[in-house]
C-alpha cells in the first residue's frame, strides 16, 4: 500500500464513512434502483449522468467517464492529492493519523506564505491606490488589462525604495526569519543588510492550487534589465510543482475538462480575461512532469499554446511530447509567426482566437510529423524514414486503434509511402510498447462510446465476476486478450486474486486504486449492475475473434519476413519460412479458422 498508510486505515474509513454523504454535499441526488443518481460535478450538464453505488463506495459518470472510490472523489472535487484525501476523510471519520516528519515543513510553509500573503495584499494596495503607482496603471491599461482581471489576480505594484516591503513586513510583527525565507527581500552584497527583490515591477503573485500564495513574478515597465524577476527557489516555493492561474483556472478545467497550456503570465491573464478560463501558464521553464501531473487532475485534454516564434514552437514539442508520455490527449495551435497568445487577442480579439483554434489545431502527432518535415531540406527515402521513426512510437502508444489507423493514412498520404509499410513500422513499437507499458492514464476511453458497451468491456466485466468465464478465457486464449493494456492489467489481476470482484471488494477498489485502474473498474462496476451479462454464444464469438485477430497478425509477419527474404534469401532462412508456414497453416486447420 502507499507509504503513508496502512491498509487498515483505508478500509476503516472505507467502512465509516458513506459516499453517498459525501457526494451530498455539494450534488443533489436522487434513488432509482440501487444506485443514486444526480448532475456530474465534474462536467457540465443538464440531465443527470452521475452515478453513486454507495455499498461500494464507487462513482461513475456516463457523461464524462470520471469514476472511481471515496478518495478519487475528493481529489477530484478538491481538487487535492492523494495524502491530503485520506487526511481530510480520515479527520472527517474520527479515526487519527500518526503525525508525519514533514508537519515541522508544514508549519514553516505556512508561516512563509502569511508572510506572502500580507505582501501580496500590499503591493495590490500601492498598485490601486499610490500616486507613485500611477506609471503602473498606465502600463496596465496600455497592456488592455482590466480592473476584474488586475483583481482576480491580486496583481501589485513595488515602489523604486529599497526597504518599503521589508520595513512594512517587519512592523506588522513577521519574523525576520519568515521574511527572509520568503525570498522577497535579498542580502546586500557585503552581507550586513537587506534589500527588496521587486522594485518598480508589476507583481504577479503565484498561488498553489488551494490558493496559497507561494511567490512572485515582477514584470519591469520599461524593458530594461531582465524582465521578469521571480521568487528564488526555496524549500517553499520550487517552481516545478507550480503553475501560474491553476487555482484561478481550476473548475474551469474541470468543467470543460481541458486546460490550454501557455508560457508566459500576460497570456495567460489575457486568456481568462476573454473567456478562457481554463489557461494556465509553465511559468517560463520548460514544463515539467510535477506541473503535468498537476494537470492531470482536472482534466485528461490539454490544448498547448505557445509563442509562434523559434523558441516557442521548439518547447511546443518538448511539452507535448512529456505530455503524451503522461498519456494526455494533446492538440497544438501554432500562432502566426511572432505572436503570443497575449498579442493575438490584442490584435484579433476573442472570436477570432476561437475561430483561429478551430481551424488551425492539431492533434500532437500531425504536429510532431510537420516538424519533422519542416527540419527536412529534401524529402527523399532517408527523410521520410527519420520522419516515420519520429513519430511511430506516439502511434503505436495510441489506444484507439481506430486513431492509430488515422494517422497512419495521414502520414502516407503526406510522405507518399504505402500505408502497410507504415503499419509494420509501428507494429514493431506496439510490440516494445506491451512489454514497457507507460504511465498508466486515469482515464481509459478506448472503444467506449457513451451508452454504447464495446464487446471487450462486456467480456472484462464478465469475467470480473464470473469464474468460469475467466478459466474459459484463460485456457482458449489467455489472460493477455484485449487490446488495451489496462484491460489485460485488469483480467490479470482478477486471475491473481483467485476470486470474483462480488466477494471482496474493498480489496478491488485498492488494488485498482493503486494501478491508477479505478475509474475503469468504476465503469466496469455500473456497467455490470445494469445487467450486461454475456451467454456461451457471445463468449465463444469473443474467442474467435481473438484468434482471428492474431492469425492476421501472424500473416502480417509471415508477409513481413517474405519481403525480407525477396531481398536477402539465403537458403537456410527460405526452409525455415517454409518450416514455420507448414506448422502456421496446419494449426489454422486445426483450430478451424477461415
Ligand atoms: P515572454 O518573454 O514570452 O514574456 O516570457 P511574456 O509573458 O510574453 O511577457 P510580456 O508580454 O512581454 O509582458 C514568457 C514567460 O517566461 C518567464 C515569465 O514567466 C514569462 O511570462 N520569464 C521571461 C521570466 O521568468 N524571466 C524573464 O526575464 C523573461
Ligand atoms: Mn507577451
Amino acid at each position: 500500500m502507499s507509504a503513508y498508510f496502512d491498509d487498515n486505515t483505508l478500509t476503516e474509513i472505507n467502512l465509516r464513512l458513506d459516499i453517498l454523504d459525501v457526494v451530498a454535499e455539494t450534488v443533489k441526488l436522487s434513488r432509482k434502483g440501487d444506485r443514486y443518481w444526480g448532475l456530474c460535478p465534474f462536467h457540465g450538464e443538464k440531465t443527470p449522468s452521475f452515478s453513486v453505488t454507495p455499498g461500494k463506495n464507487m462513482f461513475y459518470c456516463f457523461g464524462c467517464h470520471a469514476g472511481g472510490n471515496l478518495f478519487t472523489y475528493i481529489m477530484k472535487r478538491d481538487g487535492v492529492d492523494f495524502p491530503e484525501a485520506v487526511r481530510m476523510l480520515a479527520s472527517r471519520a474520527g479515526i487519527p493519523l500518526q503525525s508525519t516528519p514533514s508537519n515541522k515543513g508544514a508549519d514553516r510553509f505556512k508561516r512563509v506564505v502569511e508572510v506572502n500573503k500580507a505582501a501580496a495584499a500590499w503591493y495590490q494596495d500601492i498598485l490601486e491606490h499610490e500616486p507613485a503607482a500611477a506609471p503602473a496603471r498606465r502600463y496596465l491599461t496600455r497592456r488592455h488589462l482590466t480592473k476584474d482581471i488586475i483583481t482576480r489576480f491580486q496583481l501589485g505594484y513595488s515602489c523604486h525604495e529599497w526597504n518599503r516591503i521589508s520595513n512594512y513586513l517587519l512592523n506588522k510583527g513577521f519574523d525576520q526569519e519568515w521574511v527572509k525565507e520568503s525570498g522577497l527581500i535579498k542580502r546586500s552584497k557585503n552581507g550586513d543588510s537587506y534589500y527588496d527583490l521587486f522594485r518598480e515591477r508589476v507583481i504577479f503573485p503565484i498561488f498553489d492550487y488551494h490558493g496559497n500564495i507561494v511567490g512572485f513574478g515582477g514584470r519591469t515597465l520599461e524593458d530594461a534589465g531582465p524582465k521578469y524577476l521571480n521568487t528564488p527557489e526555496t524549500e517553499i516555493y520550487v517552481k516545478r510543482n507550480h503553475l501560474y492561474g491553476l487555482y484561478q483556472a481550476r473548475d474551469a478545467m474541470r468543467k470543460s475538462n481541458q486546460a490550454i497550456l501557455v508560457e508566459g503570465y500576460m497570456d495567460c491573464l489575457k486568456l481568462h480575461q476573454h473567456g478562457f478560463t481554463n489557461a494556465v501558464a509553465s511559468l517560463g521553464t520548460a514544463l515539467t512532469r510535477e506541473q503535468a501531473l498537476l494537470l492531470r487532475r482536472y482534466t485528461e485534454n490539454i490544448l498547448v499554446l505557445y509563442d509562434g516564434d523559434e523558441a516557442g514552437q521548439r518547447e511546443t514539442l518538448r511539452a507535448v511530447q512529456l505530455l503524451a508520455e503522461q498519456n494526455f490527449n494533446v492538440e497544438v495551435l501554432s500562432l502566426p509567426e511572432g505572436l503570443d497568445p497575449d498579442d493575438f487577442l490584442d490584435q484579433h480579439g476573442k472570436e477570432e482566437l476561437l475561430q483561429y483554434i478551430q481551424n488551425n489545431r492539431v492533434s500532437y502527432i500531425e504536429f510532431k510529423v510537420k516538424k519533422a518535415i519542416d527540419a527536412e531540406n529534401i524529402l527523399d527515402l532517408q527523410a521520410k524514414i527519420r520522419v516515420i521513426n519520429a513519430v511511430k512510437g506516439d502511434i503505436a502508444r495510441l489506444e484507439s486503434s481506430i486513431l492509430r489507423d488515422n494517422h497512419i493514412k495521414l502520414l502516407s498520404r503526406q510522405l507518399k509511402i504505402e500505408e502497410n509499410l507504415i503499419l509494420k513500422e509501428v507494429e514493431s513499437n506496439i510490440g516494445q510498447l506491451v512489454r514497457h507499458p507507460g504511465n498508466k492514464s486515469q482515464v481509459n476511453r478506448d472503444n467506449i462510446q457513451y451508452g454504447n458497451y464495446s464487446m471487450e468491456e462486456k467480456i472484462l466485466a464478465n469475467m470480473l465476476h464470473d469464474r468460469d468465464i475467466a478459466n474459459t478465457i484463460v485456457s482458449q486464449i489467455g489472460l493477455q486478450c484485449f487490446t488495451s493494456r489496462h484491460y489485460n492489467r485488469l483480467a490479470a489481476i482478477c486471475y491473481e486474486m483467485d476470486g470474483d470482484l462480488g466477494a471482496n471488494p474493498g480489496v478491488w477498489q485498492q488494488i485498482a486504486q493503486e494501478e491508477g485502474l479505478e475509474t475503469l473498474l468504476a465503469r466496469l462496476e455500473s456497467r455490470w449492475h445494469e445487467g450486461i451479462h454475456i451467454n456461451d454464444a457471445e463468449l465463444w464469438f469473443f474467442i474467435r475473434y481473438v484468434e482471428r485477430q492474431r492469425h492476421k497478425a501472424k500473416w502480417r509477419e509471415l508477409h513481413q519476413r517474405l519481403d525480407q527474404l525477396r531481398d536477402d534469401g539465403g537458403f537456410h532462412s527460405v526452409l525455415r519460412l517454409i518450416l514455420d508456414l507448414d506448422t502456421f497453416l496446419h494449426q489454422t486447420r486445426e483450430g478451424g479458422i477461415q
